[in-house]
């Protein structure tokens, strides 16, 4: 749990900047944190995830990049965030490079992502990512936007 302090303070530093990208988290994630998080840890301790933080030189946490499932039969999921004031600086396709390469070692065979139409950025990491477009996708629950499938064999 060291990470626990830097980790809720980059989810509030930026809640309004992910909310306006890729929905809220919503107030019961914040007032609940550290439960959520236990809950997390324990996902990630088991092998169940890989749940991953990057930080800066200053300790301060830049990005999040999760792949969830990575030990069931279901698809594994891959998200990923970056800070506002980080943006732009690779750290997206670094992070996510890096997470793939964990989790190749642990012998997951196939990553998918779903990804709006409207956020071309996120497009992008993908496609840096050696991602392929697999086709249109359901957008999450309460979403109405356009969602497209993306996949990679590892
Ligand atoms: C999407 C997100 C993760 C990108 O993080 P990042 O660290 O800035 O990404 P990178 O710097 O690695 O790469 C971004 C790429 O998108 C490009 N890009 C940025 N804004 C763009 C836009 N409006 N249109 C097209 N391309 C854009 C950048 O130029 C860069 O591509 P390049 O390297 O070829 O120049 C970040 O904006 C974010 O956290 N958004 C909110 C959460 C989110 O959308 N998560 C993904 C859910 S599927």
């Amino acid at each position: 749990m060291r990470h626990a302090a830097p980790l809720e303070a980059f989810e509030r530093a930026n809640r309004a900047f992910f909310a306006a990208r890729i929905g809220d988290r919503g107030d019961d994630f914040f007032s609940r944190f550290h439960l959520h998080l236990a809950e997390r840890v324990a996902e990630n301790a088991s092998g169940r995830s890989l749940l991953c933080v990057v930080v800066d030189a200053a300790g301060e946490i830049v990005a999040r990049v999760n792949l969830i499932d990575i030990d069931q039969p279901e698809p594994t999921e891959l998200g990923y965030r970056v800070a506002e004031a980080a943006q732009g600086r690779g750290i997206a396709t670094w992070g996510v490079t890096s997470a793939l390469d964990l989790a190749a070692g642990r012998g997951v065979p196939r990553v998918h992502a779903k990804v709006a139409t409207t956020n071309p950025a996120s497009r992008r990491v993908l496609q840096h990512c050696g991602f392929a477009l697999v086709g249109p996708t359901d957008p999450p629950t309460g979403s109405s936007k356009t969602f497209l499938s993306y996949g990679r064999d590892l």
